[in-house]
């Protein structure tokens, strides 16, 4: 993978110098590799935010930001979104290939018959408080997962990586469904083995035990596309969590409550909570033009939730594809949101407006699935938590392939100091 061209670079104060390979995936741009920089010359590389470093080679997800563009594998995502379905879309990503119908019936086997918790595990929930945030309970009880099956959490076992990350996608619905009938005083339900993954959820979400649960196939299917769009997206906040605590050589669980805890925040996977927020505090078209007044002054901290992306300066090829199932799942089920209309109108502002076009902030992918997520009847703390229960795929596929990546090493970056010179201690006395 490493080209024969060379970055040489000298530093002229103290005539080092340090022959650079550039290394060269199958797209995208080549990368300079600076591993023996330091040795050469002495000196780190500074990037915070990582805007110009590759942490890793990958070959799960592939994205141009400048192009829109975004594949898993190879496919495009939106042949995956029209074609495929979430739990094809996660076989696709763990092991890299479509599978072909014996394998698919095999994994969806493997899938289903490992969605259940752990009878203790339910007990678990009883400890938090009742108004606990979904998220926070949903980390805690993945962490936990690995209190449950320590007995095959070799990380340099094939095997015991491959049980995980059916327990992982299997259980995580089932987990989700839980931190949600806990928070409203719900009983749990128990997954349903005749129901498909999407469905058994929703079953799992809704079903009261005074009238039957009328599953809606409009529901499912939009459902099943956020998952699709939301199952990987490479080195993204969250994942990267999951690589790093993953280089200590922490087990699965472990490593995936991290990616959880990253993905909360509303830079990351929380902005579709945040969205949501935002449109009801602008509550209705005629305040658009304030918010966008507002998130234009720099003197002001506001920000448009759901605009922008570090990546994607173009759009979001995610944000086209639900954009259009938003308006589709809104008619067929009847919804007339007014908070759509707000967000109709905010969308048509910022795309005409300046400010917008000028730094390239196209609405993301959180955009519209916070407003489809309502539509659902899904609660707004419950967002970032379908987000999770998606992005564990991609998560789980990530950390496999960093334990099946020989001569991997534990993530630590270096950092310019900017403390204090070196001092001597002083007693109390003397201060
Ligand atoms: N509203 C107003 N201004 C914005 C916004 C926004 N949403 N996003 C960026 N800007 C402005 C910044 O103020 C900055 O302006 P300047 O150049 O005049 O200083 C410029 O655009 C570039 O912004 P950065 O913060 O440097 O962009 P970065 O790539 O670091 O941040 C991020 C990307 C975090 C997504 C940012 O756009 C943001 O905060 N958006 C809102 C939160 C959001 O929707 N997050 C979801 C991301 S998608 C996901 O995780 C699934």
């Amino acid at each position: 993978m490493s080209d024969s061209k060379i970055v040489k670079l000298v530093d002229e104060s103290s005539n080092r110098s340090s022959e650079l390979p550039l290394i060269s995936g199958t797209l995208g741009p080549a990368c300079i590799d600076i591993g023996t920089l330091y040795k050469d010359t002495g000196h780190f590389t500074y990037d915070p935010g990582y805007g110009s470093t590759a942490s890793t080679k990958s070959a799960i997800t592939y994205i141009d930001g400048d192009e829109g563009v975004l594949l898993y594998r190879g496919y495009p995502i939106e042949q995956l979104a029209e074609k495929s379905s979430f739990l094809e879309v996660a076989y696709l990503l763990l092991n890299g290939e479509l599978p072909k119908p014996a394998e698919f019936a095999t994994f969806e086997h493997d899938i289903t018959h490992h969605t259940m918790m752990h009878e203790a595990q339910k007990n678990f929930f009883q400890g938090f408080h009742h108004d606990a945030h979904p998220m926070a309970m949903l980390a805690a009880a993945v962490a936990s997962l690995s209190a449950f099956y320590h007995d095959d959490l070799d990380v340099e076992n094939p095997a015991d990586r491959k049980m995980a990350a059916i327990r992982l996608i299997a259980k995580m619905p089932t987990i989700a469904a839980a931190c949600f009938r806990y928070s409203i005083g719900w009983p749990m339900r128990y997954p349903r083995n005749n129901l498909e993954y999407v469905d058994r959820f929703l079953h799992m979400m809704f079903e009261v035990p005074s009238e039957p649960l009328q599953l809606n196939p409009v529901a499912a299917k939009a459902l099943d596309l956020l998952f699709i769009l939301h199952a990987d997206h490479e080195q993204n906040a969250s994942t990267s969590t999951v690589r790093l605590v993953g280089s200590t050589g922490a087990n699965p669980y472990a490593s995936i409550a991290a990616g959880i805890t990253a993905l909360w925040g509303p830079a990351h996977g929380g902005a579709n909570e945040a969205v949501l927020k935002q449109l009801k505090e602008i509550g209705t078209p005629d305040n658009v033009e304030t918010a966008v007044k507002r998130a234009k002054d720099k003197n002001d901290s506001f920000r448009l939730m759901g605009f922008g992306h570090r990546v994607y300066k173009n759009f979001d090829p995610r944000a086209k594809i639900i954009r259009e199932m938003c308006h589709k799942v809104l008619a067929e089920l009847g919804v007339n949101d007014p908070l759509l209309d707000v967000a109709m109108k905010l969308e048509e502002a910022a795309l005409k407006d300046d400010y917008f076009v000028e730094r390239k902030l196209y609405p993301n992918v959180d955009f519209y699935s916070g407003i489809i997520y309502k539509a659902l009847g899904i609660p707004t703390e419950m967002f970032t938590v379908m987000f999770a229960i998606a992005r564990t795929s991609g998560w789980i596929a990530h950390w496999i392939e960093q334990h099946e990546t020989p001569g991997s090493r534990i993530g630590r970056p270096r950092q310019i100091y900017t403390g204090a010179d070196v001092r001597n201690y002083t007693p109390g006395d003397k201060r």
